[in-house]
């Protein structure tokens, strides 16, 4: 489609010239002789990109044109035609917004360039645009699924934070989304344009770690023969994702620190601090807490961190989210695998309900694709998939007690159920017994009198990699 362009010029003489040339090169032109002309054409339809005279007698002036047709649609390209000895005027036209400026006189040449730059250059603008919007459709807050209250609490942190600027922690064992929640974060974040910057900080030979977030001065170790630009300083403006932080060396910690302290770091083997603007997501599936007594993760970044915490609850605590999560991904994958659209059968369904999920929504992700290859028909049935279960789980079908007597069947599935039930109430109330017996409907002294008998410990409950 040839682009639109409202030329705006009070002269005749130059509005023949300009709509014959253009025309020529294949645009479409419609032609405003006043300010208030233009007004109404550009109410009335939209331009790729409008050419305006600054001066055009009395009344409106080409500042007017500029910024009605901004406001109505910034994507607008504006070019302004300046008169002879106007630059001051046209350096205020740009701050204004307009996209450039022609002074007068100009040749034809000039005219069809800067017309022609000016539009390749919206052009690119708007595919970025359309990329864009196509990343924030995959990851964007829509797309973390979330039906029930755990979730929900999650996005109501997400939201809540999104957009300032403050450094968010997020935990939850493998594959329950934390790599999404720190993308949705950005994606919902003024920092949306700028870079999203992940690092996987378990990924990293500790050696190498540093460098890789700070960058390195030439020479400042063998094999580092050219400088090189780091992490913090690709993401600046943007966000950093230090995925797996647990896993980082004290010596690095204590640099990321700083960071977070200052906004400033040194390059290895450099001298001259950087300073970056970034926003930091952190992420692990490890216990910190546990790492801090330990002595192997520093107590202040950990304060530093968790000023905002988003706890992933595992997805065996949130069953209620997998039909959704399942139908999610099982058209992701029919499309992606060009597959005719298939169902799931309710008692698969009803298995993938009542599986564990040890890994969690990457798990179930990769059931529903490998059921989906795996599924000739138009209906994914139980036995498409391939779960195994582990032993031990609340709602087992007592598979593997069939070879004892009834009683001692029940008894040790009770005792799991219990076990498992517990455990899982346990974790969620981060071990607080008052606040698990409330929450379950127990009575305190019911509850540690199971847990002595069933000798749960706490680091049973507070172990969150099982
Ligand atoms: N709530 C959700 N809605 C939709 N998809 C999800 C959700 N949570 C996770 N996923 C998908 O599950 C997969 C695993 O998520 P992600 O990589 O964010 O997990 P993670 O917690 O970072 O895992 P790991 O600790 O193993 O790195 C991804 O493909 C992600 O798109
Ligand atoms: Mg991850």
């Amino acid at each position: 489609m040839n682009a639109r362009i409202l030329l705006v010029e009070d002269e005749k003489a130059i509005q023949l010239a300009l709509s014959g040339l253009l025309r020529r090169q294949g645009y479409e032109v419609e032609v405003a002789g006043t300010g208030e002309d233009a007004f109404g054409r550009l109410d009335a339809g939209a331009f790729d990109l409008v050419l305006t005279d600054l001066a055009l007698g009395r009344g409106a002036s080409g500042m007017d044109v500029l910024r009605r047709a901004k406001e109505l649609r910034p994507e607008t390209v504006v070019v302004m035609i300046t008169a002879h000895g106007s630059e001051r005027v046209a350096v205020e036209a740009m701050k204004a917004g307009a996209d450039d400026y022609v002074p007068k006189p100009f040749d034809n040449d000039e005219i069809r360039l800067v017309v022609h730059r000016a539009l390749e250059r919206t052009r690119l603008q708007r595919e970025n645009r359309l990329l864009l919007e196509q990343v924030q459709r995959q990851y964007g807050f829509e797309n973390l699924i979330g039906t029930g209250p755990a979730m929900r609490g999650v996005f109501e942190t997400l939201q809540k934070v999104a957009e300032t600027d403050l450094t968010v922690l997020v935990r939850g064992e493998s594959g329950t989304g934390k790599e999404l929640v720190a993308q949705a974060l950005h994606n919902r974040s003024p920092r949306r344009n700028r870079p999203f910057v992940a690092v996987n900080c378990a990924a990293i030979s500790a050696e190498l770690v540093e460098s890789e977030l700070f960058g390195h001065e030439k020479g400042a170790f063998t094999g580092a023969d050219a400088r090189r630009q780091g992490r913090f300083e690709a993401a600046d403006g943007g966000t950093i994702f230090l995925d797996e932080i647990g896993d980082m060396a004290p010596e690095t910690q204590a640099k990321v620190l700083r960071v977070l302290q200052e906004r400033c770091f040194e390059r290895v083997g450099g001298t001259s601090p950087i300073q970056v603007d970034v926003r930091v997501v952190a992420a692990t599936h490890r216990n910190l807490e546990e790492g801090v007594e330990a002595g192997s993760f520093r107590k202040d970044l950990y304060y530093r961190l968790k000023v905002v915490e988003i706890d992933l609850p595992p997805l065996r605590e949130r069953r209620e989210d997998v039909p959704a999560l399942a139908q999610r991904f099982l058209e992701a994958v029919t499309e992606r695998l060009g597959r005719d659209k298939k169902r799931i059968a309710e008692a698969a369904m009803a298995r993938l309900m009542r599986h564990d999920w040890p890994g969690n929504v990457r798990e179930l992700q990769n059931a529903l694709e490998q059921a989906v290859v795996l599924t000739a028909g138009p209906e994914i049935g139980e036995s498409d998939l391939n779960l195994t279960e582990k032993p031990g789980v609340a709602g087992d079908d007592g598979a593997d007690v069939a070879g004892l007597g009834f009683g001692d069947a029940k008894k040790r599935t009770v005792e799991r159920f219990e076990r498992s039930y517990l455990l899982t109430a346990l974790r969620r109330n981060r071990g607080n017994i008052s606040r698990t017996a409330e929450s379950i409907g127990m009575v305190r002294q019911s509850l540690q009198q199971k847990i002595r008998e069933l000798d749960l410990r706490s680091e049973d409950w507070n172990k969150r990699d099982s």
